[in-house]
């Protein structure tokens, strides 16, 4: 058997605006999906998850194909977890170079599903390296990032950047410019994450940015500008000043608004957040709801996040230095 667990992200900055070729920045955090991966016998895949946000399941079958999955969780979002599994099985498959080799999955995670945070990233990760390893092939960061990214780009219909897998297999902060991926120097940054409990469908917000950005000028404009900010970002990170931080975080959240992709409940935990003396507050991924990443060394944040109606969970999140994690 071979474990591997794989952290999930926030975005500092830049989600959405990456999508058009902007820079953007997102940064690996102590929150993991484990994947444990054994061989079997025949060419089946079984598939079990537990600790997904979603309610325990197993699933065991011939392949994609081999009809739909008798379990009692809404279909989208078992389509959803078994689509990326599936995905990560077929590139171990190609860098293996056989077709019919079968195995058990079984995925823990602590990262909430859909929530912005890069919960499919870190499964995709984690899963293509513990079934590489699990044939017995190491693969590259590198190259287990670009797999992972392909899975992720067919299971989304073609809407993925590189920035949730890159990050999740290298960890650290990092700066992804279209197919440019590298990692970046970051000072400790105090994350503090709110949680709303719900899930933004991504498909929808980034299909409706697009729509603006075409009938708008002022939208194309307000994706540029996200753009201008990251690249300022980038040196005010490099400086480790953490209030310019907080403040174009404060600012990148205001754009994200203009481009309609918050929510009354994400929007009420960033000024829960800055009421209580964040450095600066936004939503962090696709949006719709979700969670959000405040920036605050004192307990503040969490407090009052933890009194704000609408918000299930919070906790802080450290920067997670280490990508992919070889556990057995
Ligand atoms: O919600 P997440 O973590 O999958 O982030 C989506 C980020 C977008 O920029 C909206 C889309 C993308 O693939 O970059």
């Amino acid at each position: 058997m071979a474990v591997s667990s794989a952290p999930g992200k926030v975005y500092l900055f830049g989600e959405h605006a990456v999508v058009y070729g902007e820079p953007a920045v997102p940064c690996a955090i102590e929150r993991r999906a484990r994947v444990s991966v054994e061989r079997r016998t025949d060419e089946h895949l079984r598939v079990e998850a537990d600790d997904l946000s979603i309610d325990g399941f197993t699933v065991e079958y011939g392949g994609p194909t081999d009809g739909e999955p008798d379990v009692a969780v809404p279909e989208p979002l078992i389509s959803a977890a078994m689509g990326y599994v599936d995905g990560a099985i077929d590139q171990v498959r190609e860098v293996a170079g056989v077709e019919d080799v079968g195995f058990d999955v079984a995925i823990e995670s602590d990262i909430p599903l859909g929530a912005g945070l890069g919960s499919s990233a870190a499964v995709v990760v984690a899963a293509i390296d513990a079934a590489a390893r699990e044939l017995g092939i190491e693969l590259e960061r590198t190259e287990l990032a670009d797999r992972a990214y392909r899975t992720e780009h067919a299971v989304q219909d073609g809407q993925a950047s590189r920035a949730d897998t890159f990050c999740s297999a290298t960890g650290g902060a990092v700066r992804v410019e279209g197919d440019d991926c590298r990692s970046i120097d970051a000072p400790e940054l105090p994350l503090v994450i709110g949680f709303d409990g719900g899930a933004g469908d991504t498909g929808t917000l980034v299909a409706g940015v697009r729509e603006l950005r075409a009938e708008h000028g002022f939208a194309a404009d307000t994706v540029a500008a996200i753009g201008d900010l990251v690249r300022e970002g980038e040196t005010t990170l490099r400086e480790g000043d953490l209030e310019a931080l907080g403040e174009l975080m404060d600012f990148n959240h205001g754009l994200l608004s203009a481009l309609g992709v918050s929510s009354r409940s994400l929007d009420r935990m960033v000024w829960a957040a800055r009421d209580a003396g964040a450095l600066g507050a936004k939503l962090t991924g696709a949006g719709g709801g979700g969670c959000i990443v405040a920036l605050d060394p004192t307990d503040a944040t969490e407090t009052a996040l933890s009194f704000t109606p609408g918000c299930e969970d919070t906790f802080r999140a450290e920067l997670a230095e280490e990508g992919v994690k070889r556990l057995e």
